[in-house]
């Protein structure tokens, strides 16, 4: 059940994106939905794109009778460089310039690299990779012709700085895109245009759950808000994700660019920190134990120096 946001959920004043035109991904579902929910509670005028006509406009509608802001959907595959250059040039002649961007849509699913094909890793990497780029390219183009200044956020994961077993593809495309928004924060950054990354950590989503963490619900983990693995033992809200994007969208985030940002609750420093993890449950009385464990050891080696 997908509940739209209010401004009363976001730390951000209300009306703070009023006048922004904001193309999110992927919006239908998921993260971009939580993200296009968020962005209209705060007054943008949204378009969510994806290749579910059926998904987008169920989306759109539901957050359209929040308001304030409004949404339009439009079916589009990122991976056909024809299918976005009408998705843009239809926003373009809806009203003029975008002034955001947000590469949410994705592809992705779990599988040994071995047992990849060409094709399989082209289905992801031909989303994730070519496709945010492309989307990001039309976009560019029609903001440096203009003049326009604008910001573009994309949702990538942590997998592209530690790498992602059993999801080469993925963490492959992830990297690229981390690195396609370092090297335009400085390349157009001069034309007023700027390049974050959104890293999450568990927000539960029905597409992820399914092809990444076969056999576990995504509503009812949202529901139960738990993680065992994360350091704060929860997993993120809706309106944390979007109190972010929208931040790094909004006029007066102007001069954050080329940075990468994680919101996942400390999740990937705890990954790095397997003492963390084999130690976070313990009591006074393990501890006291481990304590004397470890002067035992300390007594012994004296006694032999
Ligand atoms: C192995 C697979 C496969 C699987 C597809 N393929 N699924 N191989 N294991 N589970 C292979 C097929 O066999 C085929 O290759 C090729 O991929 C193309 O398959 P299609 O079904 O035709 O692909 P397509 O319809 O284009 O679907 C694209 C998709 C699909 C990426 C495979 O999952 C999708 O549409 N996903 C969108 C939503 C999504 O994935 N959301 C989760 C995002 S989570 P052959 O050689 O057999 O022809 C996310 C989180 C990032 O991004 C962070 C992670 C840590």
């Amino acid at each position: 059940m997908f509940t739209p946001l209010t401004a009363d959920d976001l730390i951000l004043k209300p009306g703070l994106l009023t006048g922004e035109r904001i193309l999110v991904t992927g919006g239908g579902t998921g993260i971009g939905r939580m993200i296009a929910s968020g962005c209209a509670a705060l007054g943008a005028k949204i378009f969510i794109c994806g290749r579910r006509e059926t998904v987008l406009e169920e989306a759109a509608q539901a957050i359209n009778a929040v308001g304030p802001g409004t949404v339009s959907s439009i079916v589009c595959d990122i991976r056909s460089e024809d299918s976005i250059n009408a998705m843009l040039d239809a926003i373009w002649a809806d009203g003029g310039a975008l002034t955001g961007l947000v590469n949410n849509a994705a592809g992705n699913f779990i599988s040994r690299t071995e047992d990849l094909s060409v094709k399989g890793f082209e289905a992801i990497a031909n989303i994730v990779f070519k496709g945010t780029f492309m989307v990001t390219l039309g976009c560019g183009k029609r903001w440096l012709a203009e003049g326009t200044s604008a910001s573009v956020v994309s949702i990538t994961a942590r997998n592209a700085q530690n790498g992602g077993p059993f999801t080469a593809p993925s963490s492959m495309a992830k990297a690229a895109v981390e690195n396609m928004s370092q090297t335009l924060a400085v390349e157009w950054g001069n034309r007023g245009i700027r390049f974050n990354t959104v890293s999450p950590g568990p927000f539960p989503t029905e597409g992820a759950h399914a092809r990444l963490l076969p056999g576990r619900s995504a509503s009812s983990e949202a529901e139960a808000g738990k993680s065992k693995v994360n350091p704060m033992g929860r997993v993120g809200k809706p309106s944390e994700m979007a109190n972010l994007v929208a931040f790094l969208l909004a006029p007066g985030s102007q001069f954050v660019s080329g940075q990468s940002i994680a919101i996942d609750g400390a999740g990937h420093q705890a990954v790095a920190a397997p003492l963390w993890d084999q130690s976070k449950d313990w009591g006074d009385e393990q501890w006291r134990a481990v304590r004397e464990g470890i002067r035992k050891t300390d007594s012994k080696d004296k006694a032999a120096r």
